[in-house]
């Protein structure tokens, strides 16, 4: 057996079980690391259905989700993308690309461990030069200083015109760093979430 073979299946396993379902995964993570996650739950469906509502999927071939989690958002990404679209997500805990890499057997999925501050590196080594959009789930008020300007700058250069970069964050600080780049940015606000969030949608001109 080869080693990839080993190691999906440990993946699979990992996702499966390995002491929890999906919400003990993401408890962990922020017990070994709080202030990357930012979060002790899960965003709410509400939040996944309201941030992808204005996404025109017909026109969407890369899809970039940045801080996926174990997978909330990604799961509902995959159902709504294209079966020939490609859906990159991004997370600087290699155990939860670990547990995505075995929850979701999908080829139009690539889990990479990196951070979002390299998203232009992260899409042209797999082989594009655009994405059509970007979600994202960091809590860029926690994030070290100077990553969240960079990842916002790093965002608009990585998006194709009339691309859009969806946030959701409980505090409304994603804006200011949206702001420099992009000239339309929608606001929303969601309720049912713990704690409830404001939304963003920028689009590139
Ligand atoms: C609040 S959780 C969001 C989880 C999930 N998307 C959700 O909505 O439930 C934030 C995630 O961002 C990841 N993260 C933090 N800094 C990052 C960075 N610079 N690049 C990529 N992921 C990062 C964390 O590891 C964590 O998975």
């Amino acid at each position: 057996m080869s080693a990839s073979w080993d190691e999906a299946r440990r993946d699979r396993r990992f996702a499966r079980g390995a002491g929890g379902g999906p919400l003990w995964h993401f408890l962990r993570g922020f017990i070994k690391h709080p202030v990357m996650v930012g979060s002790i739950i899960p965003s709410t469906r509400a939040v996944v259905d309201k941030m992808l509502a204005p996404v025109d999927w017909s026109q969407c071939k890369l899809f970039v989700e940045y801080g996926p989690g174990v997978g909330t958002f990604t799961e509902q990404i995959l159902r709504r993308m294209a079966p020939d679209a490609t859906l990159i997500a991004i997370d600087t805990n290699p155990d939860f690309v670990r547990y995505l890499r075995g929850k979701f057997r999908d080829s139009r999925l690539f889990a990479v461990n990196g951070s979002a501050a390299d998203v232009g590196d992260i899409i042209a080594d797999c082989g594009f030069e655009h994405a059509d959009y970007v979600v994202s789930g960091l809590p860029f008020s926690t994030l070290p200083a100077g990553v969240g300007p960079r990842i916002a700058a790093e965002t608009h250069k990585a998006l194709r015109p009339g691309g859009a970069f969806l946030v959701y964050q409980f505090k409304a600080k994603a804006r200011d760093y949206m702001a420099p780049h992009f000239e339309r940015i929608d606001k929303g606000f969601e309720w049912i979430n713990i704690p409830p969030c404001h939304l963003f949608w920028g689009w590139k001109a």
